[in-house]
């Protein structure tokens, strides 16, 4: 039986064994590295059935729950997030901060957002050549945006990106993992607790005025800082490397911006680089796709897979900026979809108009096959992205 978590033998594509499983059948018997059996689902409908069934849960603390690292989950009385929510919590505390993220809030920080853009590309450009466009750019820019949206202080930047990145790799000590887990919780509480003293204009001083409950906040906090850095982050370099390496589909979109959106999606859809963010465990019997699965078990989205479904996607192996799309699973599906979609876009589509834009000669400094890739991590990106121009 194939055991998760693959590595890629092709950065631009799902592993093979991916692929073979789905041949095999679209909802699969694999095993996890703690030695337990969960289900991998490939076809896209699936997934969207599967993500909008509330017999499945999305508790971190289920023992079914089904973990790509062993030895992830641990005892701990550090409140649950959004995201490893059920209902009848996770409605009214999603609620609570959806209005932060709607388009027209964060169409309101596009003023702010292309400042941050230009400001790092004049530092780039002033700088010496070449240079690592993760540090440069992928990663200040959505850091610093989600510190200003937060109220975070971006001074604190390489303790939250450090920890942050523990958390994701699958190959971090347990002890370190554990530590990396506290020492931002602490710090989260700390900033809390001067909020609660001094608000100020920023999310977690307006969620002050909502909710007494300071654990909840600080693991909202918690979930807001490191999904609204990293993720975004990585989508940046994947995203810089594929058009750099498809001059086609990049001098479409520097002749007319108004297929960037529409470059974005195929980037989201082409990467899914939070595909392992999306498992459920289920709580009672369900038949799925003509699949008993028990209660118990869990179930993973090879969202990857789905999101290269031939039923849905012509020719999906290919990258295609005019393909249009939406429809594909990158941010989840159902109650769960990502909160932080609009911004992630709003990011992306500023940060490559600008780039490329203002940068026209920029092109990798090492071969994109020879780049640092995230193997290893649970999101997947780059680590590094040595540029010249
Ligand atoms: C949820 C992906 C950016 C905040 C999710 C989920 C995915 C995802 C797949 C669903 C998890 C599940 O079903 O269990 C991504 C990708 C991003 C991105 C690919 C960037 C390209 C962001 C940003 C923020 C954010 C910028 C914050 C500002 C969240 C939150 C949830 C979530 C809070 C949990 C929502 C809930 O459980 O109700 N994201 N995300 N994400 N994301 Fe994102």
């Amino acid at each position: 039986m194939t055991t998760l978590p693959i590595t890629r033998s092709c950065p631009y594509a799902p592993p093979e064994e991916h692929r073979r499983l789905r041949e095999e059948a679209p909802i699969s018997r694999v095993t996890l590295p703690s030695g337990r059996e969960a289900w991998a689902l490939t076809r896209l409908e699936d997934v969207r059935t599967m993500l909008t069934d509330p017999r499945f849960s999305s508790d971190r603390q289920n023992p079914g729950f089904p973990l790509l690292v062993d030895g992830q989950r641990r005892v701990t009385n550090f409140r649950a997030s959004l995201i490893s929510m059920d209902p009848p919590e996770h409605g009214p505390a999603r609620r609570a901060v959806v209005g932060e993220f709607t388009v027209k809030r964060m169409n309101a920080l596009r003023p702010r957002i292309q400042e941050i853009v230009d400001e790092h590309l004049d530092a780039l450009l002033a700088g010496p050549k070449p240079a690592d466009l993760v540090r440069a750019l992928s990663l200040p820019v959505p850091s610093l945006v989600i510190c200003e949206l937060l109220g975070v202080p971006y001074a604190d930047h390489d303790f939250f990106q450090e920890r942050s990145g523990k958390l994701l790799r699958r190959t971090t000590p347990p002890q370190e993992r554990a530590a990396a887990v506290d020492e931002l919780r602490d710090y989260l509480d700390k900033l809390i607790a001067q909020k609660e003293q001094q608000p100020g204009d920023d999310l977690l001083s307006r969620q002050l005025e909502k909710t007494q409950d300071r654990e909840e906040l600080v693991a909202l906090g918690f979930l807001l800082l490191i999904a609204g850095h990293e993720t975004t982050a990585n989508m940046i370099s994947l995203g810089t490397v594929t058009l750099l390496e498809h001059p086609e589909a990049l001098a479409a979109i520097v002749e007319d911006p108004a297929k960037t959106p529409s470059a974005v999606e195929e980037l989201l859809r082409y990467y899914t680089i939070a595909e392992f963010a999306v498992s459920r465990v289920a709580l009672e019997d369900v038949e799925l796709g003509g699949v008993l699965i028990r209660k118990g078990e869990g179930v993973i989205t090879l969202g990857n897979m789905a999101n290269r479904d031939p039923e849905v996607f012509d020719n999906a192996y290919d990258f295609d900026v005019e393909r249009g799309a939406r429809h594909h699973v990158a941010f989840g599906f159902g109650a769960h979809q990502c909160l932080g979609q609009n911004l992630a876009r709003l990011e992306l589509q500023i940060v490559f108009d600008t780039l490329f834009r203002r940068i026209p000669t920029l092109q990798l400094a090492v071969p994109a096959d020879q780049l640092p890739y995230k193997d290893d991590a649970n999101v997947y990106g780059l680590y590094e992205l040595p540029v010249t121009w």
